[in-house]
């Protein structure tokens, strides 16, 4: 762990040192207030491509605002909805490979849309604070092409933007200075250097479109250093892994990655957590069979507790494509956990206990390993360290499986030694008589008892210990069945016929 965190460092440092204007914190202006010459088409250095299914990754065609003619040029179907796809800093000056697998993946969900790639690769890249800056004109030329969209008639309420690290911004900018606003804008991992602290109208913000909804993956580190923006900036937010850092970015990825790509793709691997936000969004395309669901949750530390796996009044939403328009006053942080590839959708378990012992124990950071057992699969081995242990107290985790097993039916459960020696000459034990389940996908509480005796010995560095579905549980699910039928008064009337 201490290796790791030096490589990242010297990794860090690189990258730093590679492109240092990239972290400087002056705020980006504001853009200019000048609305009128918002109809004047002429001069608009973006280009505005459309693609097609069958040649993802070719630029053939260009609509030109000003001259309708490039709708038909184009095969631009003016019934059909549009996506509207906005890249972010280019350090080559290529369009990156995200963005040909994001167009098929658009044109694998709705084939009869019209795909759009917005191409402002010239002034994105330049150095990272001059990028920053051209969010402004660019921004100010996009909302120019929509508003002569909608002047030639296209309903925006098909106009979905998705705008990637810088183009979120460019996105929010244009969503700004357009006449109406169009129907849905995605963040994907807005940029954070010069937009943490900026105001609502520099940046993208909720009021920036009917729905906006934004994916944070790469916040790690203090506000004014982190790549991706760690404020809400959407009506939903969602921050994938704590939004931190992704799982499969790490270093023994990162290694793998030089010794396969080599050194000169060191900015590829850095972004390898910003970029997941885009491979999140692809995967909601095409996985639809696999729906990653996202829980509302005040902060990563009580997500991780298994806290927040609540469904009620919103409180849970489907993570990308096909999110539920939910727009509350004040932005909603949702988080979730996420396997390394795709499908990135898992399974999330809350698991509480109740630990009893005679003798006073207080431990920190405790190793367990716990196994699920359900109806269509299992999942061995699943390894938790709980933060805290101490007698006679309610601990409470989160558990993640990246296979659906069905209904669960048995839990074991065994807790390992945090170090070689203690719980050798130890025999710290507590006692657990049940565990309550909450399964985040299912909705599904379920109450498991020991299976062999009242209370069940959980000592560290012992055996294994086996939970069953608890029959009191089917018991108190009858009689609140049988409550109910009493409160609504049928169930005297079945008793009488
Ligand atoms: C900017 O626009 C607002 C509202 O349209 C207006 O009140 C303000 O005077 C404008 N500012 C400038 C500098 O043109
Ligand atoms: C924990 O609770 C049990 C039963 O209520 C009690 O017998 C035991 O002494 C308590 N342990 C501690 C350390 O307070």
């Amino acid at each position: 762990m201490g290796q790791e965190t030096k490589w990242l460092l010297i990794i860090g440092i690189y990258f730093i040192k590679s492109c240092e204007p990239f972290f400087s914190f002056d705020e980006a202006p504001l853009p200019s207030n000048s609305t009128e010459d918002l109809a004047d088409y002429s001069n608009i250095d973006t280009r505005f491509s459309v693609r097609t299914a069958e040649y993802p990754d070719d630029d053939f065609c260009y609509l030109v605002p000003g001259n309708a003619d490039t709708f038909s040029q184009c095969g631009f179907v003016m019934s059909a909805p549009t996506f509207l796809v906005i890249h972010g800093w280019s350090v080559a000056g290529i369009f990156e490979s995200w963005l040909y697998k994001l167009v098929t993946a658009l044109f694998e969900r709705e084939p009869n849309a019209n795909v759009v790639v917005v191409d402002w690769l010239e002034r994105a890249s330049q150095h990272y604070p001059t990028s920053a800056e051209n969010t402004k004109v660019v921004g100010k030329e996009v909302a120019k092409f929509i508003n002569w969209l909608e002047d030639m008639k296209y309903p925006l309420e098909k106009l979905h933007v998705l705008g990637y690290s810088l183009g979120a911004h460019v996105a929010g900018i244009a969503g700004n200075l357009m006449s109406n606003k169009v129907s849905r804008i995605t963040g994907l991992d807005p940029a954070g250097p010069r937009f943490e602290h900026a105001e609502d109208l520099r940046r993208l913000s909720p009021d920036d479109a009917h729905f906006v909804d934004v994916l944070h993956t790469n916040t790690r580190g203090t506000p004014d250093l982190s790549i991706g923006i760690q404020r809400p900036v959407g009506h939903v937010d969602i921050y994938p892994n704590g939004g931190t850092f992704q799982p499969g970015c790490s270093l023994q990825s990162t290694i793998k990655m030089i010794a396969s790509y080599g050194l000169q793709n060191m900015a590829q691997i850095v972004k390898c957590s910003h970029e997941r936000s885009v491979h999140l969004f692809i995967d909601s395309l095409v996985n639809r069979e696999f729906q990653s669901w996202a829980y509302r949750c005040s902060s990563k530390e009580a997500f991780n507790k298994g806290m927040c796996l609540s469904c009620r009044k919103n409180r849970c939403n489907k993570v990308g494509y096909g999110i539920n328009k939910v727009r509350t006053t004040r932005s909603a942080r949702m988080f979730l956990k996420t396997r390394e590839m795709m499908p990135y959708k898992v399974f999330h378990y809350q698991i509480k206990l109740h630990v009893f012992s005679k003798k006073s124990i207080t431990l920190v950071e405790q190793p367990l390993l716990v196994s699920l057992y359900g109806t269509t699969a299992e999942k061995e081995g699943i390894s938790v360290t709980v933060p805290a242990m101490s007698s006679n107290t309610t601990i409470t985790f989160l558990l993640t499986t990246d296979v659906d097993i069905g209904e669960l039916l048995m839990v074991k459960m065994t807790w390992e030694r945090d170090s070689y020696f203690s719980g050798l000459f130890s025999s710290d034990e507590f006692m657990i008589r049940r565990l309550r389940v909450k399964v985040g996908e299912t909705q599904a509480k379920v109450i498991f008892v020991s299976r062999d005796r009242e209370f069940a010995h959980l000592s560290q560095g012992g055996g294994e210990i086996v939970f069953v579905k608890s029959k009191e549980d089917q018991v108190s699910r009858r009689e609140e069945r049988l409550h109910r039928l009493k409160a609504h008064g049928s169930f005297f009337q079945q008793n009488t016929d």
